[in-house]
């Protein structure tokens, strides 16, 4: 049976915190249009109830366990959203000195950060390691030789999870699928194994956790149990061998609603999970990114030109792929709302594109929408994900400004980038100098 709120996206009237009332779109209580006026396009508009609500609906469906949820940072890492999610219990998951630097300018308890990815240099290990992180997520034995002389030579003793490869499909974009085999992410079980089996090697490390991430945007419970089934039982073998587990991370993955995917919910994931998991001694994990902030954030951009060619319309707007680079790298599809619905309007079919000199600049390719005019601005949403997260200054465009709504308020999070900032920290050599 398909929710309220499934049937209103279904007729394009509403997602989460961004809906219709009458003609007008609306952020919580604030019309979209009064943003777009005053800060101008494009911008990233945030629900902060959007946000929070996810990351409550997560904590509640678990509370049962009291699991650490670390959101996943590299989603969106404004430092108002990371503090948002500070202030509801959250701790961070980082993969980077950088993010580690964001996490700790937001006011991130160190105890509640863990910190993966593959490529971590010593430099980095060595800020985690002083700023006191609850856990290095690791990825193979040469990095686990790294935290372990980096460590030693603070005098510090350091937890560590391994992050275990379970090669399990999640049937998602190619792209963002890190549990198979093949993939760069992880070690395999018998590798990890052989670490226990060598810990008293690592004496300044403490291996007291598993950790696995299969994907994103995986919309249903199986690959998860699929997983975990694995993880289980490779858990209960080490316990029996005597070696003390003490955190299970189960990374983040969870699924959003793009179009017309009907992803699990908290509650049905918590069901399908929980009676695996059982009464363990460990503390659970997540690591949700996509789940918290994707639906709490739509991209507004307005139409510069409409351009008809023989075989298409095209829309041509002010936000590019630099801005948005989904659509691009994944074929993703964003919903596009106009900020005024009219259902008078005739509906025609445009591609909607970008600025950028690059054939790939598309927002969104052969799609139905109401008959937009130049300078109308349009609404691209479930972009509060690895929207301005991934965005760049190619095509020397300046980043765009982020606003936060909550309630009746709004609050500009991030200042549209500046000429002046695109050239920050170039230096014309000597040689080019003129005298
Ligand atoms: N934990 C680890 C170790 C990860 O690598 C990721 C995402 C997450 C957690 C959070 O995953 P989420 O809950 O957001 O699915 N740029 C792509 C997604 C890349 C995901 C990278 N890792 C996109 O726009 O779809």
């Amino acid at each position: 049976m398909a929710s309220v709120l499934e049937k209103e996206i279904k007729k394009g009237i509403r997602l989460h915190d961004f809906y219709y009332l009458g003609k007008d779109l609306y952020c919580e209580k604030v019309r979209v249009r009064e943003i777009v006026e005053s800060v101008g396009t494009p911008v990233y508009i945030y629900s902060h109830r959007t946000i929070v609500e996810h990351y409550r609906k997560l904590a509640k469906a678990f509370r049962s366990v009291r699991p650490l949820i670390c959101y996943s940072m590299k989603a969106n890492s404004n430092l108002a959203i990371l503090k948002s999610l500070i202030a509801e219990g959250a701790g961070l998951d980082i993969v980077s000195g950088g993010e580690l630097y964001r996490a700790l300018r937001a006011g991130c308890d160190p105890a509640k950060i863990v910190y993966a990815g593959v490529g971590k240099t010593k430099a980095e290990i060595e800020e985690a390691i002083r700023a006191g992180i609850l856990l290095f997520n690791v990825e193979s034995v040469p990095e686990l030789g790294a935290i372990h002389r980096v460590a030693q030579s603070l005098k510090k003793k350091v937890q560590v999870s391994l992050r275990v490869n379970p090669g399990v499909d999640p049937n998602t974009h190619a792209y963002i699928a890190t549990g198979k085999a093949e993939s760069k992410f992880g070690l395999d079980l018998d590798t990890a194994h052989a670490i226990f089996v060598k810990r008293e090697e690592y004496p300044s490390l403490s291996i007291c956790g598993i950790h696995v991430h299969i994907g994103s945007q995986i919309v249903t419970g199986e690959p998860f149990i699929k997983a975990l089934r694995k993880v289980l039982i490779f858990i209960a073998s080490l316990e029996k061998e005597g070696y003390a587990i003490r955190y299970l991370n189960l990374g983040g993955g969870l699924g959003i609603i793009y179009s017309d995917e009907r992803p699990q919910t908290a509650d049905e994931f918590a069901k399908e999970l929980l009676p695996l998991i059982g009464k363990k001694k460990f503390r659970l994990i997540f690591e949700p990114g996509r789940f918290i902030v994707g639906n709490g954030g739509i991209l507004v951009t307005k139409v510069l030109y409409v351009k008809q060619t023989t075989m298409k319309n095209f829309a041509i707007v002010d936000a590019g792929m630099n801005d948005l680079i989904r659509p691009t790298l994944y074929d993703s599809h964003h919903e596009i709302w106009s900020l005024e619905k009219d259902e008078k309007k005739k509906k025609w079919v445009y591609d909607v594109v970008g600025p950028v000199c690059e054939s790939g600049d598309f927002l969104a390719r052969d799609r139905h929408l109401q008959e937009v005019q130049a300078g109308e601005p349009l609404a691209l949403l479930s972009a509060g994900a690895y929207g301005f997260s991934m965005s760049s200054n190619y095509n020397a465009r300046p980043r765009a400004a982020e606003v936060l709504v909550k309630g009746k308020e709004y609050f500009v999070v991030r200042k549209r980038e500046t000429y002046e900032e695109l050239i920050r920290g170039e230096r014309i050599p000597s040689f080019l100098q003129s005298k």
